[in-house]
């Protein structure tokens, strides 16, 4: 099952992809989270993505495709994949169907995850990250047993520098002036899958298992 996430930032895609990950046994593959490894290595792409991260910008598009290509090419890719955070830019998308093409793989579907923006905002703004593992909490909507400690890991959790106030409004732009164009672009292509993403965390979690059984193979 080869599936994307798609949707505003904070509507959930790297919770819900990694559940899916988990109970299907499939790479969850997040764009940001491969960003910031590298922001965390200060390799050379790191050290360049950072400056646009902070301010809530894209990463240039040829970054983000190299990353892809040599990702999906991996073997453990071959029986399936989430995709959070790819594509984000119509050049994005055209890349991503000639590297499938190219793979002799097929989407099977792109799930918009629907969430109204004053929703998101309270998800950002209180979100905590684990700086080992990189689980996401939420300090009132999924909090962690013990306070500014990971449950899996024990690491320790902290705010991420785009979850400020003045980046999350920029976020929000570049999604909307950036991003939702796919929306379009993959009804075009009958991929589309709507998704309500603002019910609660297992409520979308239930939504998405049956909606990726349906394909299972
Ligand atoms: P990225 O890390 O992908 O950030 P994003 O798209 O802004 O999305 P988020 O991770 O903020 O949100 P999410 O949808 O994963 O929500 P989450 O599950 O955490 O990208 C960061 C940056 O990297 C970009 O700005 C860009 O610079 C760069 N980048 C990445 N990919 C790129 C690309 N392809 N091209 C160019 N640049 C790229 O949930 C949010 C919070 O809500 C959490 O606290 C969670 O606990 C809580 N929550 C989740 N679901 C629910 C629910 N149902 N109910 C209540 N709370 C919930
Ligand atoms: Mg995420
Ligand atoms: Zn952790």
């Amino acid at each position: 099952m080869k599936f994307v996430l798609l949707g505003p930032p904070g509507a959930g895609k790297g919770t819900q992809a990694e559940k899916l990950a988990k109970k299907y046994g499939i790479p969850h593959i997040a764009t940001g989270d491969i960003l910031r490894q590298s922001v965390k290595d200060r390799t050379k792409s790191g050290m360049l993505a950072k400056s646009y991260m902070d301010k809530g910008e894209l990463v240039p598009d040829q970054i983000l495709i190299g990353i892809i290509r040599d990702r999906l090419s991996n073997p453990d890719c071959s029986k399936g994949f989430i995709l959070d955070g790819f594509p984000r830019t119509v050049t994005q998308a055209d890349a991503l169907s000639s590297i499938l093409r190219r793979l002799n793989q097929k989407l099977n579907g792109m799930i918009n995850l629907e969430v109204p923006q004053e929703k998101v905002i309270a998800r950002l703004s209180s979100r905590r990250v684990c700086r080992s593992c990189g689980t996401n909490y939420h300090i009132e909507f999924n909090p962690p047993k013990e306070e500014g400690k990971c449950d899996k890991c024990d690491g320790q959790l902290y705010q991420r520098d785009d979850d400020k106030e003045e980046s999350i409004q920029n976020r929000l732009k570049v999604y909307q002036r950036q991003t939702e164009p796919l929306i379009k672009y993959y009804k075009k292509e009958g991929l589309l899958i709507p998704v309500d993403g603002a019910k609660d965390i297992s409520a979308v979690f239930e939504d998405l298992c049956t909606i990726v059984e349906g394909v299972k193979k």
